[in-house]
């Protein structure tokens, strides 16, 4: 879906998935969100606050999973992945931070693969994601997971491909300091997600979101395996569908 300006697709999104809240909630039951960081979803995130404090959209029945952190991390350094989920949502929600996942920056590279295998079990656990936001790398990566990651990944640690390491150099004022690696769901994780909805802004985006729309499904693009998936939407404004 195109549309012309941003902020009719955050409106849109946030919609979405506020309405699904509610009619669990109806229902008694949870909500299980799969949430991304980056520039993209923050329009979403702001949005929800707006209805969590104008509409009385509680967040007390929503479990959280996010797609990846940097390793290593502290979850209170200014780049955390940990530190932009409080900023931009949950310091602003009722959600119950023991329903919140984000994958551990601060682990030692012994204890990650086990730490990777819970991480899987607890979103199954939970039943498994009702949506997953996602943004776009310029490789094509989804979560993290970078050229080369196949459609059965599952939660990971990953080598960063050096352009996602340049493109973050500015918020680590300077490639040396952008981790070399990070935790991420995998292709396969995301795949399970019973609702996905990419989103795409800005002429940044273009190239790779075509690639990933109408290309070939390729582990190149990791993007590309959601062409495979019975109920992902891409939303994109203008400028990011210039090349469909
Ligand atoms: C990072 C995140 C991705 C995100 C991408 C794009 O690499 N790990 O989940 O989609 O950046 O970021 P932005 O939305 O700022 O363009």
């Amino acid at each position: 879906q195109v549309l012309t300006d941003p902020a009719d697709v955050n409106a849109a999104v946030a919609r979405e998935i506020a309405e699904l809240i509610r009619v669990r909630q109806a229902e008694g039951k949870t909500c299980v969100l799969g949430l991304a960081t980056g520039s993209t979803p923050t329009g979403v995130y702001a949005e929800l606050v707006r209805m969590h404090k104008e509409e009385g959209l509680s967040f007390k029945n929503v479990v959280s999973f996010n797609l990846d952190e940097y390793f290593p991390m502290q979850p209170n350094e200014l780049q955390s992945y940990h530190r932009f989920m409080n900023e931009h949502l949950f310091s602003h929600i009722d959600i119950d931070p023991k329903n919140v996942h984000v994958p551990d920056g601060t682990l030692s590279i012994e204890e990650v693969p086990h730490y990777c295998q819970a991480y899987e079990k607890a979103i199954r656990d939970a039943g498994g994601i009702d949506i997953q936001l996602l943004g776009i790398g310029r490789t094509g990566h989804i979560g993290f997971n970078e050229p080369g990651s196949g459609k059965g990944s599952r939660t990971r640690l990953i080598w960063l491909d050096r352009k996602t390491r340049i493109d973050a150099a500015s918020d680590f004022f300077g490639m040396e300091n952008v981790p070399t690696k990070a935790i991420t769901m995998g292709v396969g994780t995301i795949l399970d997600a019973r609702r996905i909805i990419m989103m795409a802004f800005g002429e940044g985006k273009a190239r790779i979101s075509a690639e990933a729309i109408e290309g070939e499904v390729t582990p190149v693009v990791a993007a590309s395996f959601l062409q495979d998936h019975p109920n992902a939407q891409v939303m994109l404004d203008s400028a990011a569908a210039a090349h469909l």
